[in-house]
């Protein structure tokens, strides 16, 4: 079975504010990217990075240690204006004429470069199992309510515990995934789950992990950097 990876980098980070996009902030001196291409390298055969057109030679270069140490193939191309285009456009390259059809595509966002490979793996069990699409899901731990209007008053309260909150590594059956992004090339959907579920596709949850999060704003770094330190100590042990 031949399972391929997008790992989608084309964002700017400007949460982040750093001035390098995102994909390039180096943590424990590899880049974020490089991280996020280390999660999912066991679980699949090959992988396709899309990055900021502007710097698709910087996070080629990112990558060249992390190729060498998996020995999976990486191929960079630039991503779209939207995440979804950014997918997309992976796909494209991906089911191109003449290259081995993916069975199954696992698709990540670099900004979550520290998670759990086990949940990548508990994903593509489950399709294996049968699912079109297995993605991780986390509970959630603060109180919601819905957005207070202009004056300030509160929205309901929104019971937590028939909600969770929604990560990456996704992984689909390869021709839903394709199939769902042909289909609704313009449903700026925020993640692929949405798409393969609005084509019909049947999506099941695993479960996430908190090393999951998503490298967001300037107060996630030392959590990131802690976890780049441990990861790279382990890697030289
Ligand atoms: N992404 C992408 N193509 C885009 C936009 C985002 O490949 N056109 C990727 C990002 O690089 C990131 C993931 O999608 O790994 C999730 O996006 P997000 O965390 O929002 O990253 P950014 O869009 O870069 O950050 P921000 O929204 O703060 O600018
Ligand atoms: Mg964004």
């Amino acid at each position: 079975m031949r399972i391929a990876a997008v790992v989608t980098a084309a964002g700017s980070g400007s949460r982040l504010g750093a001035d390098v996009p995102k994909a390039l902030v180096p943590l424990s001196g590899r880049a974020l990217v490089a991280w996020a291409v280390v999660s999912v390298a066991d679980a699949c055969d090959e992988i396709v990075v899309t990055a900021p057109a502007s710097h698709v030679a910087e996070v080629e270069a990112a990558l060249l240690e992390v190729e060498a140490l998996t020995g999976k193939p990486m191929l960079v191309i630039p991503g779209g204006a939207e995440r979804q285009q950014s997918v997309s456009a992976a796909l494209d390259v991906l089911f191109a004429p003449g290259r081995p059809i993916p069975d199954v595509v696992l698709v990540h966002d670099a900004a979550r470069a520290f998670q759990d490979p086990a949940v990548a793996q508990a994903a593509i069990n489950a399709v294996k199992g049968g699912a079109d699409g297995a993605i991780p899901v986390l509970a959630i731990v603060d109180t919601l309510v819905e957005a207070p209007a202009p004056t300030g008053e509160l929205g309901a309260t929104v019971p937590r515990e028939s909600l969770r909150a929604v990560q990456t590594p996704q992984v689909f059956s390869g021709q839903a995934l394709r199939a769902a992004h042909r289909d609704q090339p313009h449903a700026a959907a925020t993640d692929d789950a949405q798409l393969v579920r609005a084509s019909g596709g049947r999506v099941v949850a695993v479960e996430g992990h908190e090393w999951g999060f998503k490298v967001t704003r300037p107060s996630d770094l030392p959590l990131a950097e802690h976890l780049a330190a441990q990861l790279l100590s382990k890697e030289n042990s």
